[in-house]
This record gives structure tokens, C-alpha cells and sequence, in this order.
């Protein structure tokens, strides 16, 4: 019988950025708590880590970003105003979004030095077990949750895994790109990593799209990962070094849904259209708006 692999109870959430893209409106609001819809994107990704199975929650935050704590708490006020007007809808739908008692854990990146960094901060509250990261402005939007296939993979191949999706092949030199043994298949064996590879040297165009399963062992590389890209710690850096030095298997999932980057407007504006779209009690009447919108142009 094959022994199974640890189970991946914990998310790291690198929420400490500084959001320029997103300037002004990201000076004194965290770009991680602007809406899509209703609900800050920071928020569904977490209902994706937890629709997962998710049980402990590490947010890496940095100064300005108190909010993101106070949103993942109660509100007393708010919430004896509620249930004194008999708001019971609203107070159950707070209810539902809330991690349990002891789920989050709160730890302070003191700089912005980059993804690498901000994941080697979580180090001493994820300890010596696997994990999930999820990079808080993509959203992955698909039938299944993306941590939840990924998850169902890592039980199969143990390890460390990637999320992948197609990019157009002009466009690979804007992301990490990574080379699989099979490209057409759901889980395939990575063989190659590359971060923003020039253009036309990409190994594939399946580009890592901001969720991984990793292994402990990361932390010990990020600690001495010397800065890279654009001056930052790099993730894929010290993920390179884990498969080649340290032999660590890498698996590449393939995700079938469609995913926004929240963090560049163009893909932030997208997903508030199309989660509108797509909602009960707004769809209908939203695009009956944009319809008429369109008409006029
Ligand atoms: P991004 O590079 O997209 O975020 O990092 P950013 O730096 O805030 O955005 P721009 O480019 O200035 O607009 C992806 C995620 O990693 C976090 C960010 O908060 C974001 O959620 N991050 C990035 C950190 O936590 N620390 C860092 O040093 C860098």
C-alpha cells in the first residue's frame, strides 16, 4: 500500500504589497480588500482555500493593511445593530464568511521585498509540513475549486505542485512559464521553470497561475535565495533550486475554469462584470444596464 502524503492544512496569503497599479485607490486601502461585487477578492479567495479544506489561514500583511484583520474578526456593533433589526439573512451570511476561532494567524512582512519573502515570513507558523499558497489577487473562477483539484492531485503525486492555465504564445515573457511532460494532460511532471523567459525561448505557454502546494523545505532555500527579477526575492527562484538540488518532485495542474488577475484594472474590471454576470439577484437587471451602456457607444 502507498503511503499517503501529509495532509495540507494551512494557506499562506501574501497580502503585503504595495498595490501601485492600483494607485490612489490602494494608498490607505489594501488593494487585496477592493471589491468584486460584494465581496473584497481578498475574501473569495479564502472561501476557495476553505471550500478546499483548508484549516489555518496565515496572512502576511505589512503596515496599512490592518483592515484585512479587522475584516476576518467580529464586529460586535455591527453585528447587535443587525440582530436588533432583525437583519437575520445579513448576520448569517457574516456568520458563514468567518474562519473559526483560531484558524488566522497574522504575521508582518516589514518590507516589501517580494513573493519570496513574503512566503519565508510565514516560515515559523507553517513549521515542518506542506502547505498552500494563494496569491490573493487571482481569481480562479471554475466549476471546481482550483485548490481543491490541486489538492486531489497532491494525494496522487505528494510533492510540490503548480497551478497552470494557456497563455497566448506572444504574450509567455510576462509570467513564469513552466515546461511539462505532457501538456494535454490534467497533471502532468514539470520539467522545466522559467520566470518571464524572453520571447520566444518559453519552454511552453502554461503559465503558473498563483496557487501552489509546497513543501517545507522551501524555507530553508528562500532563506538564502539572493535577490532576483527586479530586485526581489523571488518564489520561482528558490522553486528551482528545491526541484534541482534538493530533487523534490513538481507537478504542473491544469486549470480549466477562467482566472482574473484583480491585480491590473483591466483584469479587476473584468471579474466585477462577469461575477455580476453571473449573480441571482443582480444578473438580469446588470445586464440589461450594460446592454443598454454598449448601445450607446
Ligand atoms: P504583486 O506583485 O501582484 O503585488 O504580488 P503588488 O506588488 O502589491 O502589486 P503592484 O505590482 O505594486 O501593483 C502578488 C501578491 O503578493 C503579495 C501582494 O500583496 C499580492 O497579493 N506580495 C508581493 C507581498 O505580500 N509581498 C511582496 O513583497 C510582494
Amino acid at each position: 500500500m502507498t503511503r499517503s502524503p501529509k495532509p495540507i492544512r494551512k494557506a499562506v496569503l501574501p497580502v503585503a504589497g504595495l498595490g501601485t497599479r492600483f494607485l490612489p485607490a490602494t494608498k490607505a486601502v489594501p488593494k487585496e480588500m477592493l471589491t468584486v461585487v460584494d465581496r473584497p477578492v481578498l475574501q473569495h479567495v479564502v472561501d476557495e482555500a476553505r471550500a478546499a479544506g483548508i484549516e489555518h489561514f496565515v496572512f502576511v500583511t505589512g503596515r496599512n493593511k490592518g483592515v484585512i484583520e479587522d475584516h476576518f474578526d467580529n464586529q460586535f456593533e455591527l453585528e447587535a445593530t443587525l440582530s436588533s433589526r432583525g437583519k437575520k439573512k445579513e448576520l448569517e451570511a457574516l456568520e458563514r464568511d468567518l474562519p473559526g476561532a483560531g484558524q488566522t494567524s497574522f504575521t508582518r512582512q516589514q518590507a516589501p521585498l517580494g513573493l519570496g519573502h513574503a512566503v519565508w515570513c510565514a516560515r515559523e507558523i507553517i513549521g515542518n509540513e506542506p502547505f498552500a499558497l494563494l496569491l490573493p489577487d487571482m481569481i480562479h473562477h471554475g466549476t471546481e475549486p482550483c485548490l481543491a483539484e490541486m489538492i486531489a492531485a497532491y494525494n496522487e503525486t505528494g510533492g510540490n505542485l503548480v497551478a497552470v492555465a494557456p497563455v497566448p504564445e506572444d504574450q509567455t515573457h510576462q509570467y513564469g512559464i513552466v515546461g511539462v511532460q505532457d501538456a494535454a494532460a490534467k497533471v502532468s511532471q514539470i520539467t522545466s521553470m522559467v520566470e518571464k523567459p524572453k520571447q520566444g525561448t518559453a519552454p511552453s505557454n502554461l503559465h503558473i497561475t498563483g496557487r501552489y502546494i509546497l513543501q517545507p523545505e522551501i524555507f530553508g532555500l528562500l532563506e538564502n535565495q539572493t535577490h532576483g527579477a527586479g530586485g526581489e526575492i523571488q518564489l520561482t527562484d528558490s522553486m528551482l533550486r528545491l526541484m534541482a538540488d534538493a530533487s523534490q518532485p513538481f507537478h504542473a495542474v491544469r486549470f480549466d475554469g477562467t482566472i482574473y488577475d484583480c491585480g491590473s484594472k483591466l483584469g479587476f474590471l473584468t471579474a466585477n462584470v462577469a461575477l455580476a454576470l453571473e449573480r441571482e439577484d443582480l444578473g438580469a437587471d446588470f445586464r440589461r444596464e450594460i446592454t443598454q451602456l454598449l448601445a450607446k457607444k
